[in-house]
């Protein structure tokens, strides 16, 4: 089933999410149900809160982009349950992002290479994995959803000023895209 995608400006953004616990009723249906809503919307990532939920989980694809260079990609369908990012190393790099609950705006955010994390898959199963590059930016942004953090929040003042305007008119609810959305 596809779910209505929070749009910037709802409240629900910006809680910091609590861990589930194993009688969560209908785990595997709620995954489900994210994976069909982000790609029905053409996103590679999407968390609880962009559904209306405070739950720690988030769900992340990049078999669409597996080719030659990223055959690592094949693999990166994955939901990422009660999650805690360990360890951040390696270089800061920036690299522009968008988020489906703030459609219409790319920025540049700086983010570190590698991270470490522990997680519980759909399963509940516990899995501690390293990830560096893309996979590791996509996996910092949909963390900063489970923590109430937002890709805007790490641009620069002068950046934030130049899209105010738009991000007035989401929380107004002057939103337009092509799939399902929920506003403030
Ligand atoms: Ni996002």
């Amino acid at each position: 089933m596809i779910l209505p995608i929070y749009i910037y400006g709802h409240p629900v953004l910006r809680k910091v999410t609590t861990d589930i616990n194993s009688s969560y009723p209908n785990l595997k249906e709620l995954i489900d149900n994210m994976f069909e809503t982000m790609y029905n919307a053409e996103g590679v990532g999407l968390a609880a809160p962009q559904v209306g939920l405070e739950d720690r989980i988030f769900v992340i694809d990049l078999s669409p982009l597996a080719d030659e260079d990223h055959p690592e990609f094949k693999d990166l369908k994955k939901a990422f349950v009660n999650a805690r990012i360990t360890k951040r190393t390696g270089e800061m790099s920036s690299y522009e992002e968008g988020c489906l609950s703030i459609p219409g705006i790319n920025e540049n955010v700086p983010r570190q290479d590698e991270i470490e994390i522990e997680y519980l898959d759909e399963y509940l199963e516990p899995h501690t994995e390293t990830y560096t590059g893309f996979t590791a930016r996509v996996i910092q942004h949909e963390y900063d959803h489970i923590e109430g953090i937002l890709f805007i929040d790490h641009i620069s003042a002068i950046r934030k000023r130049l899209i105010k305007s738009k991000l007035a008119n989401m929380t107004k609810g002057k939103v337009n895209c092509h799939y399902r959305v929920r506003t403030a």
